[in-house]
């Protein structure tokens, strides 16, 4: 029997020993959960604060409860390092570094290629690795077979390779990460087999498909419908607000219908490490392919427009109070990307915040998640939702529609409030001064 084939036998006693790349948002709920599932896990990472914490026994990602990080460091079964030569221990590594885009909106996979390059330097007979970053069709195939055969093994024969794609949804309370199916494709059947292994240990369902590309083009599929959808609805909304018509009350009627309908909202742009992302790492793929991804390009146009107009509608607001953005007090309410998060990574709040103050506003935000920030080069610290903080504003504008706000309150003791999310839905008295997007 080859060490490859070994491995069956490893992982189901759970003695095979793994390694996870990447310590964020996607790979400390990995480590965690592989660790439960009963197998050792080295977690590395170039962060040392990360690798600190972790082995302090603590988490700081909010899903990730620290009483379990501690549980698996007193039972040995979990150690966090940014010592690479590690990975030589390890009999399976999944990948979970970032894919970020370049200034250019190309992909940038330099951080895939320095892990790609860690692993070869330690690579061995046995192994099985998995990239989990979410990336263009043809990544693990084109990309990271060169750099790994560069080791001088076989791949399928010596080494394993497959591609399992992330879909963990921050903060989403209704489907645990276990729940959620996981998609598997290898370079090879024997490939797609062991990651499966892998995964059955901690995920309910998988679901093999037959290549890597295969894999990696199902994420995008994903990414890529709920960006275009998104787009709709804000185009929607754009539609809404020249017809007069309350989008809201629009898009709630359409999703009594109980099929052929799924409900998406608008909002004043998009945010995460995912859906603005992800889809231009498609149409890029396709541009080298010379086939423009016309649905891709244009709901980035119109998702990407949501900021300048929220913009546009919080100036004509102040124009109806004969106030102008210069000199304006705007408090923002809620600055992450979406609900229930600390992330601040791509939110609309950034560029929405940026151009007001460009203008000339003075600008405040009050955020439970976020405790301080930097937005366009100035140090910014949530503020208390006092009266005094809402009654001083000329402007109250709703960006994220965190739980545990009183909007009541909000909407009663302070000056107008633009609501780009529908947050004061639930408001009764005063309803007057709220401007919905
Ligand atoms: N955040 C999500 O909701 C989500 C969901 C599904 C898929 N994904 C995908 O998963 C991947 C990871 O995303 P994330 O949100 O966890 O990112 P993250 O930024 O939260 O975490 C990435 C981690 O990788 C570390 N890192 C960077 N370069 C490294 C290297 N060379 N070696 C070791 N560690 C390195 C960083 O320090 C960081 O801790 C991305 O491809 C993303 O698109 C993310």
């Amino acid at each position: 029997m080859s060490k490859l084939e070994d491995l069956r036998g490893l992982i189901d006693s759970r003695d095979a020993r793994i390694g996870v790349i990447g310590l964020g948002y996607v790979g400390l709920p990995l480590v965690v959960e592989l660790g439960q599932a009963g197998f050792s896990v080295i977690g590395f990472d170039v962060d040392a604060t990360k690798v600190r914490t972790i082995n302090a026994g603590r988490s700081y990602i909010g899903d990730v409860p620290s009483d379990q990080v501690a549980s698996l460091r007193e039972q040995g079964r979990l150690e966090a390092t940014s010592d690479f030569t590690k990975l030589a221990d390890v009999d399976v590594i999944n990948i979970c570094v970032p894919t970020p885009l370049r200034k250019t909106r190309d992909p940038d996979v330099s951080f895939i290629a320095a892990a790609v390059e860690e692993i070869r330097k330690h690579l061995h007979e046995g192994q099985l690795i998995i990239l989990g970053s979410t990336t263009y069709p043809g990544t693990t195939h084109e990309f990271v077979i060169p750099m790994l055969e560069d080791a001088g093994l076989e791949i399928g024969k010596d080494f394993s390779l497959a591609f399992a794609p992330e879909r963990i949804d921050p903060a989403n309370t209704q489907f645990k990460v276990t729940q959620v199916p996981k998609v598997v494709g290898g370079e090879t059947p024997l490939c797609t087999e062991l990651a499966s292994r892998v995964f059955a240990t901690v995920f309910d369902t998988i679901v093999p498909v037959t290549s890597t590309q295969a894999a990696e083009m199902v994420k995008l599929l994903e990414n890529t419908f709920r960006a275009i959808n998104i787009g709709l609805a804000n185009e929607i909304a754009l539609m809404c607000e020249k017809l007069d018509l309350d989008v809201w009350e629009v898009i709630d009627a359409a999703a009594t219908k109980p099929y052929g309908f799924m409900k998406f909202t608008p909002g004043p742009g998009l945010g995460g490490h995912c859906i603005p992302i992800d889809p231009a790492y498609l149409s890029w793929k396709m541009k080298s392919l010379n086939f423009p991804a016309r649905f891709i390009e244009l709901a980035t146009e119109v998702n990407g427009g949501m900021p300048d107009h929220v913009v546009d509608r919080i100036a004509e607001m102040l124009n109806e109070d004969r106030l102008a953005v210069n000199g304006s007090e705007i408090l923002i309410l809620g600055i992450a990307y979406k609900s229930n998060v600390d992330d601040m990574r791509e939110s609309p709040a950034l560029d929405i915040i940026a151009s007001l103050r460009q203008r000339g506003a003075t600008i405040r935000y009050h955020d439970p998640f976020v405790a301080e920030c930097e937005i366009a080069g100035e140090s910014m610290k949530s503020v208390d939702l006092t009266d005094d903080a809402l009654k001083k504003s000329d402007l109250v504008v709703v960006l994220t529609d965190h739980p545990g706000v009183d909007y009541e309150r909000v909407v009663h003791v302070g000056p107008r409030v633009f609501d780009t999310r529908n947050a004061t839905k639930a408001v009764v008295n005063d309803r007057e001064k709220i401007t919905r997007l």
